[in-house]
């Protein structure tokens, strides 16, 4: 969703804020903006479209200036345009802001706002809150920081806003609540973003802004505020990220580089936590808390999109192993039913972002009830990080393409060993069981690395069938969530329409979408649930469908039925998932690749969902 970046200090804002905005196009954006003070006043260029093009509108321009403001829209509130891309200037031409979030009561502003006279050039909600700042600044006489917070204590909904007053070239004021905010500290510098991918290679040191925090960000100083303009004190953070990580390194799309680091990202989420010759697993946020995991009466996992599937496999997972009753919750649906939370439950929160609007408003609601937060997250440092009461990353270093790959198996791996911790302590594993799965942990990453060596097969898959308007999914077990995953990486990637289904529901309706057009991919490898899905895939021939495989090295039955195979080494059926799901993200990103589409960055979609 929308991306921010901002920068003050001694070097020209304009290049820093432009790469910075190309960095968060990962986030996904229809229109970007900047806004730049100088000597001669506020210039503010915006632009439908790319940053690139955003670039060559400023061509010839004046974009000089020491202080800047830049901005990737996700359309909300009006169509993609260059009119409502931001930076929006307010009526008296004096302050620029941009944001991202939603003001859900912008309508009832706007009214009062026009009642005074107020002409809006935009269909945007920003607009109406920065003439309401306008507003309050000049009736009451007071600062742009005084006036912002009596805004904010209007408003409803969510936002990360950057403001600046050409009358003043040392400030930016910026303000989170919902949306994510970091500050990067240089030497007389600051910088300020979305995420800290846009200011790498400039400083580690960052600060995370909480919600209802109000930074007054200068050069050479940073001041935090609460809403009640008591001083905070920022917390510095120091990053473990590097410049490569955020780079394609050589590949052509940050989809295909996240795919093929899988093996060492995988291994740098087991590393240090899976000892199998001691037989332990140590991490710190479940030993600390290993009563209450343990002693739950009940897991609720809350996710969106692909860590849904995630939170879909744990639940097979943990039920097998712990003997805990686990559900598994959409975000969006979990938020708004009043769900009974009871003394003794856990919720396990999965994002590879921890900035998803939905799960992250759900965790708020569950804690609010009493409920303990276990986040399995991602990006360090994040929104649903911090709320969490503990939690576990995934280690898979910053996923860029929308497309989550890497943070998907990164979720799979804790979550075994999660679900195998906890089962130690409650004693509903064996001694065998618990060093086996161990094992078969272990030799993930290098099972991934033999998929990953030779990828031709795939390739040719996808471009056989690239031009088939719709595609099934099936898979039974562990398997079920892999076809919902492989499903919704086509839909993503190649816009082709998919549905996963368990391969035993098919009989209940989808078997009547069958003809020899229809292209079925069934998850069939070697587990407990392998005689059953031979039957569903003889059920798929004998109605003529065209059957794409995934399936176990050695097997020979699938491979003779299926009209193209797609071969992953074998596993026990709990571990199967982490090896399953890389033939289906690899078919789904060659067919992107063959039909022309910019795999990284599909239509419509944002990689973090910061908004309902
Ligand atoms: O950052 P999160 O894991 O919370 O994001 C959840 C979904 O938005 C995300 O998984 C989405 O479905 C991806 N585009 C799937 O590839």
């Amino acid at each position: 969703m929308c991306g921010i970046v901002g920068y003050i200090g001694p070097r020209e804002a304009y290049p820093i804020v432009i790469k910075g905005l190309k960095r968060l196009e990962y986030r996904g954006y229809d229109s970007a903006g900047i806004s730049l003070i100088n000597s001669s006043g506020m210039n503010v260029y915006k632009k439908k479209g790319k940053v690139t093009d955003l670039e060559e509108a400023t061509l010839g321009k004046d974009i000089s200036g020491h202080i800047g403001i830049g901005h990737t829209r996700w359309a909300t509130h009006g169509e993609p345009s260059d009119r409502n891309a931001h930076p929006h200037t307010s009526n008296d031409g004096s302050l620029s802001m941009i944001h991202n979030g939603i003001i859900e009561n912008y309508a009832s502003i706007k009214q009062e706002l026009s009642n005074k006279g107020y002409q809006f050039s935009s269909d945007t909600d920003t607009e109406v809150l920065l003439n309401f700042i306008q507003d309050i600044k000049q009736n009451n006489n007071c600062s742009l920081e005084e006036a912002l917070r009596i805004a904010l204590k209007r408003i409803v909904g969510a936002y990360c806003i950057l403001l600046i007053d050409k009358n003043d070239n040392n400030t930016i004021i910026a303000a989170r609540k919902g949306s994510p905010l970091v500050i990067g500290i240089g030497k007389g510098e600051h910088f300020l973003a979305s995420d800290a991918t846009p200011f790498i290679e400039y400083t580690k040191e960052v600060v995370y802004v909480n919600d209802y925090e109000i930074a007054i960000v200068r050069a050479d100083e940073l001041i935090l505020k609460n809403l009640g303009n008591e001083k905070q004190t920022p917390f510095i953070t120091k990053l473990d990220m590097e410049l490569a990580a955020v780079e394609k390194g050589g590949y052509k799309h940050f989809m295909l580089k996240e795919i093929h680091e899988q093996p060492s990202t995988i291994f740098d989420c087991l590393r240090g936590r899976l000892l199998t010759h001691s037989g332990e697993i140590r991490m710190a946020g479940i030993d600390n808390n290993i009563d209450k995991l343990a002693n739950a009466n009940r897991i609720v996992m809350v996710a969106c999109g692909t860590s849904w599937h995630a939170g879909l496999i744990a639940e097979y997972v943990f039920e097998e192993l712990c003997r805990i009753p686990v559900e598994v919750e959409y975000a969006s649906e979990f938020r708004y039913r009043n769900p009974v939370i009871n003394e003794g439950d856990v919720i396990i929160a999965i994002s590879q972002s921890g900035e998803t609007a939905d799960t992250l408003v759900a965790l708020e609601s569950a804690k609010a009830k009493g409920a303990f937060i276990f986040g399995v997250v991602n990006a360090v440092g994040s929104s649903i990080a911090r709320i969490s009461h503990a939690g576990a990353y995934t280690h898979a270093g910053p996923e860029i393409g929308v497309a989550s790959t890497k943070a998907f198996t990164g979720q799979l791996a804790v979550l075994n060993m999660m679900a195998l911790k906890i089962a130690k302590a409650k004693g509903t594993i064996t001694e065998d069981r618990y060093i086996n799965l161990m094992k078969e942990l272990e030799a993930v990453p290098e099972k991934v690395k033999e998929i990953l060596a030779d990828t031709s097969n795939i390739k040719a898959i996808a471009e056989k069938y690239k031009d088939a308007p719709d595609a099934l999914f099936l898979g039974r077990g562990y398997n079920f969530p892999v076809a919902l995953e492989g499903a919704l990486k086509l839909k993503e990637i190649s816009y082709i329409h998919a549905e996963g289904y368990p391969a035993a529901e098919m009989k209940h309706g989808p078997i009547a979408l069958v003809t020899d057009k229809l292209p079925v991919v069934f998850v069939a490898t070697k587990d407990s649930y392998y005689e059953k899905i031979v039957s569903n895939v003889q059920e798929i021939k004998a109605r003529k469908g065209m059957v794409i495989a995934v399936a176990t090295v050695g097997d020979t039955v699938i491979p003779s039925m299926a009209d193209d195979t797609m071969f992953v080494p074998d596993a026990d059926e709990l571990i199967a998932p982490l090896l399953s799901t890389i033939p289906l993200q690899l078919l789904s990103y060659y067919v992107g690749v063959a039909k022309g589409y910019n795999v990284d960055m599909p239509r419509n979609l944002a990689k973090s969902v910061t908004v309902e």
